[in-house]
């Protein structure tokens, strides 16, 4: 698998999850059943694999590593904001579901994104803005 294709299938699938996300949450907040938002947040979590999977798979074997060492610190930011996107999913839904309070969760994912779609797309040598 080249490097474009793997990229592409890195943007499908964190576009999907973030999609499920929202599934997940609104479900949770019309006070769906157990159940289905439980599958929902089952087939996000799936998801969850994929992205860290392309983006190691973008680090080790396509850029990242092999790249000029200049953006290295950039690429562990990247990295680390990606998870850190997923972690605050989990915990915006988590708070949802307990009716705790939500805000801390939705900064840190507003944060966390665009901190990471900043880095994936217009800083490192994959992104096509400027
Ligand atoms: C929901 C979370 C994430 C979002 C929204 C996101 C977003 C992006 C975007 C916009 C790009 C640039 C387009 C591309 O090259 O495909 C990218 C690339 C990349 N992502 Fe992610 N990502 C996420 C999670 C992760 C995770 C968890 C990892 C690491 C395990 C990761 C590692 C990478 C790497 C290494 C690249 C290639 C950058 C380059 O060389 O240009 N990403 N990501």
């Amino acid at each position: 698998m080249d490097a474009t294709q793997m990229a592409l299938i890195h943007i499908v699938s964190w576009s999907i999850g973030l999609v499920l996300f929202f599934i997940a949450y609104s479900m949770i907040k019309q006070g769906k059943a157990e159940k289905p938002i439980k599958i929902t947040q089952m087939v996000l979590r799936v998801f969850y694999l994929l992205i860290v999977a392309t983006g190691a798979d973008l680090f080790f074997n396509h850029y990242g590593m092999n790249v000029e060492d200049t953006q290295f610190a950039e690429y562990i930011v990247k990295i680390v904001g990606g998870i850190w996107v997923v972690a605050a999913m989990e915990m915006t839904l988590a708070k949802a579901k307990k009716g705790k309070k939500e805000f801390s969760g939705w900064l840190q994912l507003i944060i966390a994104l665009i901190l990471v779609l900043a880095l994936g797309f217009a800083r490192l040598p994959f992104g096509f803005l400027p």
